[in-house]
């Protein structure tokens, strides 16, 4: 068995872990609201159509903040068409996915399912084809109280009190060349900068996300960043980042490295913050909203068929990935990975919540399921709360085609507010067990309360509606503490969750 080693300090820490880094994203694309969280008619739907059976799996999921409307969609979305009576919404052509948009579930309908979530909601502003008087009135629309148009127009369709939306972005992939009014760094920086300061002037308790590039693989990636934030760093809070990993070759090693890629990712857009804030002697720090990450490979053929089949349908099944074993251990590392940054990575999002890209699946009239990535994100939000503690690991590492020295064990310690500690783990090695030796000597008397541990011996296995627990938790084979150093056994190609209570 090989060993790996990991020393905890609990006066060693990272920073708090903003609850925000657990969130999710539902985007008007594919059936992630019609037929996904909607379905009128459905034997699970509710007074509002929302589907109970989804409800339940997303509270259990543990999603704090949900990204809502888009995406790609929102840069072409009038967010006027999706309030008001709902007989009357237009249909709408999304040149975004080549679909037809309903309006049938709006602002509101949102609002009211995100309550009954319990998450809040995160609501991105249409920068493409629309600019900052739009921002300000839609802001006036969610959060004034009263005696204005729109805040008048939310009470007369049905919403006497705010929304209370704090959480705003200013656009969606602005870089990209395959959005609805794409535009340069400096100009999109200065329309953020405009729309931002107005949305504060209507309500300044709100903070703001800028777009930063829509992948670290964007050729303007960097300058991106610096000429967008030149223009509008005193009026933002965060900038965005998007990351999508995929395995076309069946190089199993090889992606589960990937993470490394997120961890420069980040390390990288803090350091642009930062220079931007030293040229202008700013007080202020930027930090980080990673609002979409994910696997996404798995649909895109199919998804070319469907649009060479249908162009403008309804909810057409779109971004349906099926996700397999080997997707949850590289979901897990990046959320470790999101810890190691939790001083910066403020507001993370899981793309998408259901059936786009996402952690749960239905069916439509049928059932709701939970796919591999969804038991990670679980552990990780229900888990994984408190403070992040840096976690110096002694791990062998191994070579893949895009890294070097990547260690086989990844892992990352939380110390909860009650004094409880959580291990993650990722055993990247396809063949060996480990050894484990965790010295937890500086947090006194532990004892270990639980390992739960995933592993599947194919690593493409997958859930599905027969069989949703191909691929699911189950106990691990734990360990014991001898004087303040625990040793656990961690299985070869496994996610492991590993927790200490405090006696
Ligand atoms: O999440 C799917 C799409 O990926 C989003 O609409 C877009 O922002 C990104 O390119």
């Amino acid at each position: 068995m090989k060993k790996a080693g990991i020393i905890l300090d609990r006066d060693y820490k990272v920073g708090k872990i903003d609850p925000r880094i657990y969130g999710s994203f539902i985007e008007h694309l594919g059936r992630a609201v019609y037929g996904g969280i909607y379905e009128p008619g459905h034997p699970e739907a509710d007074e509002l159509g929302f589907r109970r059976d989804v409800m339940k799996l997303v509270k259990e999921l543990g999603v704090p903040v949900v990204r809502y409307p888009g995406g790609n969609f929102v840069s072409g979305f009038n967010w006027e068409d999706s309030v008001g009576d709902r007989s009357s919404r237009p249909k709408r052509l999304d040149l975004a996915w080549f679909t037809t948009e309903t309006n049938e579930v709006g602002l509101h309908e949102f609002v009211s399912w995100a309550q009954k979530a319990g998450s809040q909601v995160m609501y991105a502003i249409n920068l493409g084809t629309r600019g900052p008087e739009s921002a300000r009135d839609i802001v006036e629309y969610a959060n004034h109280p009263s005696g204005s148009k729109f805040s008048d127009m939310r009470i007369a369709n049905g919403a006497k009190d705010p929304f209370g939306i704090k959480l705003w972005c200013l656009g969606n992939e602005m870089d990209g060349p395959w959005q609805m009014g794409q535009k340069s760094a400096a100009e999109y920086g200065h329309v953020a900068n405009e729309a931002s300061k107005m949305m504060k002037w209507v309500d300044p308790t709100i903070e703001t996300v800028a777009c930063g590039s829509s992948s670290s693989e964007m050729p303007t990636f960097g300058k991106w960043e610096y000429q967008m934030l030149e223009q509008c760093y005193d009026s933002v809070d965060y900038v965005s980042l998007h990351r999508y990993y995929g395995n076309p070759t069946g190089d199993t090693p090889g992606f589960l490295a990937r993470s490394m890629d997120m961890d420069e990712f980040i390390s990288t857009v803090v350091s642009i913050c930062d220079a931007v804030k030293g040229t202008r002697h700013s007080k202020k720090t930027i930090n980080l909203s990673f609002d979409e990450w994910n696997v996404w490979y798995h649909s895109k053929e199919q998804d070319r068929e469907i649009h060479r089949r249908d162009r403008w349908g309804r909810a057409l099944p779109l971004l349906e990935d099926i996700y397999n074993f080997e997707d949850a251990l590289l979901a897990g590392s990046i959320l470790i990975t999101l810890l190691r940054h939790a001083d910066r990575v403020k507001i993370a999002c899981l793309a998408q919540l259901v059936n786009v890209i996402a952690p749960i699946m239905t069916r439509n009239g049928g059932g709701a399921w939970a796919q591999t990535i969804y038991y990670p994100f679980m552990h990780a939000s229900r888990y994984c709360r408190g403070t992040s503690l840096v976690t110096l690991t002694d791990s062998p590492v191994y070579d893949c085609s895009d890294y070097e020295n990547v260690p086989l064990i990844d892992a990352t310690a939380t110390l909860s507010d009650d004094g409880d500690v959580t291990l993650l783990c990722v055993n990247r090695d396809m063949k060996e067990d480990f050894e484990l030796t965790v010295d937890l000597r500086s947090f006194g008397q532990m004892r270990m309360e639980e390992h739960i541990m995933m592993h599947h011996d194919d690593v493409k296995a997958v859930n599905t509606e027969e069989d949703p627990r191909n691929v699911y938790p189950a106990a691990g084979p734990g360990g014991k503490i001898d004087e303040g150093k625990a040793v656990i056994r961690i299985p070869a190609l496994s996610w492991n969750v590993i927790r200490f209570k405090k006696i």
